[in-house]
C-alpha cells in the first residue's frame, strides 16, 4: 500500500488542525452537556464553548457581532438558510456563472415558486464586473456569488460587487467555502451582509459544521427555515425572535463545535496572516510544479497565479479519461484527488469541461512542499513521460 498523499483539501482538509482530533473525543468521552438545556456545569461550559466560537468567527471575519454567529450543520444549510429564508414569490436574485450546487440547486428550487434567477458571467474565470454592473439592477434582492470557485481556485471580486449591491440595496451573501481560513475575509470592508462558511476546509476543523455570518439587517428580513426548540422563550409557539437562537433550532453538534474550537485556537496561535502565507506558498509551487508539464499536454485551468487564486488547480490529461488518471494517481503513487464536476456543473460549462469535468488538486495550509514535488512526478509518471 502505498503511502496517501492527500490533494482534496476543497472537498475537505486534511489532516485537522493538531488538537482537533483530542477535543472532539474529549468532549464525547468526558463533557457531554448542551447549551440552553441545563444549569448544570457540563451544560454551562458547553455554552461557554459556544461563545467562545462564535466571538473566534467573528473576529477572524470582521463580522457585526457573536451573537450574528448562527452555527449551522455545514456551508450548505448556511446557504439554504440566506437563500430559502429570504427569497419570495416575484423577487429577482442573482448568482455568478460559477456558483456550486450548495448556490445553484436550491436557487434553481426558489425559482420553480416564483423566482426570477440573474445569471453574472465570467470573463477569464472571474464575474465580469462591467456585466455586472450592468445586470445588477436594484430590483434585484439578493446577490450570492462565491469567494472563490471551488474549481480553478480563482478569487472573484467580492469587494467590488459588495459595493454595487451596497449603492443598490441589494443584500450580498458570500460563499466562503474556499477562502474561510485561506485568504483574508472581512465582512464589514467587503459589504456582505451574509457570509457563509464551512468548518471542515481551510479553517481545519470537522465535518458537520458551519456557520451563517450575518448582519441584524439581513436577519430581520429572513424566515427561520428551521423551527424547533431552543432552550429559550420555550412558551412561544414561534421562534425566539433574538440571535442567534432564532436561527438555531435543535441540539448542536456539540463534538464538532469542541473540534472548531481547537481548531481556532490553534489557527490564532499560529497568527491567521502566516496560514495565509504558507498557503499562498504552496499554491505558488502547486502551480509551478504541475506547469512543468504543459508542453507535454497537461492542460491547466484558472489564473494560475498564487496571487489571484486559492489552492485548486484543475487539469485535463491528454488522451486520457479524468477518472482514469485520478484511478491510476491513487492506486499507483497514493495520490488522493478528485475527479468530474466538483458539484459545480456552472463552472464546467464556463469552463467548457462539461460534462466529463477536470481532475482537481487542492492544498491546505498544513500541506507539504515535498507531495507537491511527488505528485509533480506522478503527474508525468501517469502521463508516460
Ligand atoms: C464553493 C462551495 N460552496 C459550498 C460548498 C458546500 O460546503 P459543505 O459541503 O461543507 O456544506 C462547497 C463544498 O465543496 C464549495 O466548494
Amino acid at each position: 500500500m502505498k503511502k496517501r498523499r492527500y490533494f482534496d483539501n476543497a472537498a475537505t482538509s486534511f489532516p485537522k488542525a493538531p488538537g482537533v482530533p483530542e477535543a472532539v473525543a474529549a468532549y464525547l468521552s468526558q463533557e457531554g452537556g448542551s447549551p440552553g438545556r441545563g444549569t448544570y456545569l457540563a451544560a454551562q461550559s458547553a455554552a461557554e464553548t459556544v461563545l467562545s466560537v462564535r466571538e473566534a468567527l467573528d473576529r477572524l471575519f470582521h463580522g457585526p457581532g457573536p451573537r450574528n454567529v448562527i452555527l449551522t450543520p455545514g456551508c450548505t444549510y448556511a446557504l439554504n438558510y440566506v437563500i430559502k429564508g429570504l427569497l419570495r414569490p416575484g423577487d429577482r436574485a442573482a448568482f455568478s456563472c460559477g456558483e456550486h450546487n450548495a448556490v445553484y440547486r436550491p436557487l434553481s428550487q426558489m425559482a420553480e415558486r416564483g423566482v426570477e434567477l440573474v445569471e453574472l458571467p465570467w470573463r477569464d474565470g472571474a464575474v465580469d464586473l462591467e456585466a455586472a454592473e450592468r445586470l445588477l439592477r436594484p430590483d434585484i434582492r439578493l446577490l450570492v456569488c462565491c469567494h472563490a470557485s471551488n474549481v480553478t481556485g480563482a478569487l472573484q471580486p467580492v469587494s467590488r460587487l459588495g459595493e454595487l449591491c451596497r449603492e443598490r440595496g441589494i443584500f450580498f451573501c458570500v460563499d466562503g467555502a474556499q477562502t474561510a481560513g485561506a485568504v483574508p475575509i472581512d465582512m464589514a470592508a467587503m459589504h456582505i451582509d451574509a457570509l457563509a462558511v464551512p468548518a471542515h476546509k481551510g479553517l481545519l476543523g470537522p465535518q458537520g459544521l458551519g456557520a451563517l455570518l450575518i448582519t441584524d439587517q439581513m436577519a430581520a428580513q429572513l424566515d427561520p427555515l428551521i423551527a424547533g426548540g431552543t432552550g429559550s422563550q420555550s412558551e412561544r409557539a414561534g421562534m425566539p425572535g433574538l440571535l442567534p437562537d432564532r436561527f438555531e433550532a435543535g441540539t448542536q453538534d456539540l463534538p464538532a463545535v469542541c473540534g472548531l474550537k481547537a481548531a481556532l485556537e490553534w489557527g490564532e496561535s499560529q497568527g491567521w496572516e502566516e496560514l495565509y502565507r504558507r498557503e499562498k506558498r504552496l499554491t505558488g509551487h502547486l502551480i509551478a510544479r504541475l506547469r512543468e508539464m504543459e508542453p507535454d499536454g497537461l492542460r491547466l485551468f484558472g489564473p494560475l497565479d498564487r496571487e489571484k487564486q486559492v489552492g485548486i488547480v484543475s487539469v485535463d490529461f491528454p488522451g486520457m479519461d479524468g477518472a482514469e488518471a485520478a484511478f491510476r494517481l491513487e492506486r499507483e503513487h497514493g495520490i488522493a484527488c478528485r475527479c468530474g464536476l466538483h458539484c459545480a456543473p456552472l463552472a464546467h460549462r464556463a469552463l467548457g469541461t462539461f460534462p466529463a469535468g477536470t481532475v482537481r488538486f487542492s492544498v491546505s495550509a498544513l500541506s507539504r512542499f515535498e507531495d507537491i514535488d511527488y505528485l509533480q512526478a506522478a503527474v508525468c509518471d501517469v502521463m508516460g513521460i
